[in-house]
């Protein structure tokens, strides 16, 4: 193990180990550190939609990040299953998002309206047009939004296998190793602290640290991301009873195979309970029924897990990304809130471009921007 790299990463979920893979594909030295043996952050519990369309609010600089990010999936999975021997899961399939009451029909409308005028590939549906995109859902939903390019992916082997390719990439994984702060001298930023009092001298240090990111010590100016935790369950199939994903108002459900056998993702609560990571009873009964509205064929299902994980959010809900204003050598990747699998590969491609002395897209670099909180 060198005591000296050029990257040192701070944080071995997606983010971290995605822009760490990259940078030593390009051939700089990298480390990444986690505290975990086993990195379970937001990572491990997250759902795995890949939906930019589903997920943005309006037309700006998210949207724009998320459809780059769409765009390098299918690549960028077909490289880390050749890297690592893996299959990550990566399935086409659509997304469909579904309204009942007049309100919600409206709002869905309202979506369709500035994506289809913007030339996005979205699809209205009524609600037998419903039904034949998933026949398994109760014929109440009077409405339906399709995104037919919109995937999936599971998240725990993309993990797994994103491990995998960075470390036959030759990236140095610290996992069980904790990071106390940024070790800073008169010269700038030297390296890092860690939590056993030892330093390690590095070139740049990534801060992809997470719903924690804002915990480091020795930061320049605090960094405003705040844990957003959401609960989950699985229950187990028979057979699949959706084709792709589906969301409706009280739940959303993705398919997945766990042990070979058909299961449905149920997600996801949003509440603020500190970094606690805990389910509760109401929350997932109340996500189940939700569930089992949307598709009545899942009562009964035996649940097989659930589970919960911290979001990094933050103030407007959109990524920290670049150069810290007050720090040269200091890049956040964080701040990826519901979106962070999906904006994996753009998040590691615009790192790389960073520390090679490019700059962050101008789509998004100023919404983005690590200072953007304080005007720095
Ligand atoms: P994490 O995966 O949390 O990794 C941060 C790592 O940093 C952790 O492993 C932690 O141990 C480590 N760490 C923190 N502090 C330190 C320290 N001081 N020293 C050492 N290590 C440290 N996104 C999508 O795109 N699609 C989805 O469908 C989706 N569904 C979601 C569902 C749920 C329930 C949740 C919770 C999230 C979901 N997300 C989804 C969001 C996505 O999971 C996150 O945006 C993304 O995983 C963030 O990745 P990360 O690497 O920044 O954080
Ligand atoms: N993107 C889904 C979630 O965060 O729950």
């Amino acid at each position: 193990m060198p005591d000296r790299t050029d990257i040192l990463i701070v944080g071995g979920g997606l983010i971290g180990l995605a822009i760490a893979r990259t940078l030593r594909l390009r051939g700089a030295s990298v480390t990444v550190f986690d505290r975990d043996p086993e990195p379970r952050g937001a990572s491990w519990a997250a759902g795995g939609m890949l939906a930019p369309l589903g997920e943005a609010p309006d037309p700006g600089p998210f949207l724009a990040f998320g459809l780059d990010a769409l765009a390098r999936w299918p690549r960028w999975a077909a490289s880390l299953e050749a890297e690592s021997g893996l299959d990550v899961g990566l399935h086409a399939g659509g997304k469909l998002l579904v309204a009942d009451t007049a309100e919600a029909v409206q709002s869905l409308q309202a979506r369709y309206a500035w994506q289809a005028a913007a030339g996005h590939d979205v699809v209205w549906l009524d609600a037998p047009a419903v039904r034949r995109v998933e026949p398994a859902l109760d014929s109440g939903w009077s409405a339906g939004l399709h995104l037919p390019d919109h995937a999936h992916v599971d998240p725990r082997r993309l993990l797994t296998a994103l491990a995998g390719a960075a470390r036959a990439a030759g990236v140095h994984l610290r996992y069980g190793t904790e990071v106390r702060g940024l070790d800073r001298g008169p010269e700038g930023l030297r390296g890092l602290l860690l939590a056993d009092g030892s330093r390690v001298r590095g070139g740049w240090v990534v801060n992809a640290a997470g719903a924690w990111s804002g915990r480091i010590e020795g930061l320049p100016a605090p960094l405003p991301v705040r844990p957003v935790r959401g609960q989950m369950l699985a229950l187990t199939l028979d057979e699949p009873l959706t084709t792709g994903l589906v969301a409706g108002p009280a739940a959303y459900l993705i398919p997945r195979e766990v042990d070979g056998r058909p299961t449905l993702v149920v997600g996801a609560s949003m509440d603020d309970a500190g970094f606690e990571v805990a389910t509760d009873a109401a929350t997932i009964a109340g996500l189940r029924a939700g569930a089992e509205a949307l598709v009545p064929a899942l009562r009964g299902r035996p649940e097989l897990d659930r589970w919960a994980g911290l979001r990094p959010g933050t103030p407007d809900d959109l990524p920290i990304l670049g150069v810290d204003p007050r720090l040269p050598r200091l890049v956040h990747a964080t701040g990826h809130h519901r979106n962070g699998i999906l904006l994996a590969p753009s998040t590691a491609a615009a790192v790389a471009e960073v520390v090679e002395g490019g700059a962050i897209d101008p789509r998004w670099a100023d919404a983005f921007h690590p200072g953007r909180f304080d005007g720095a």
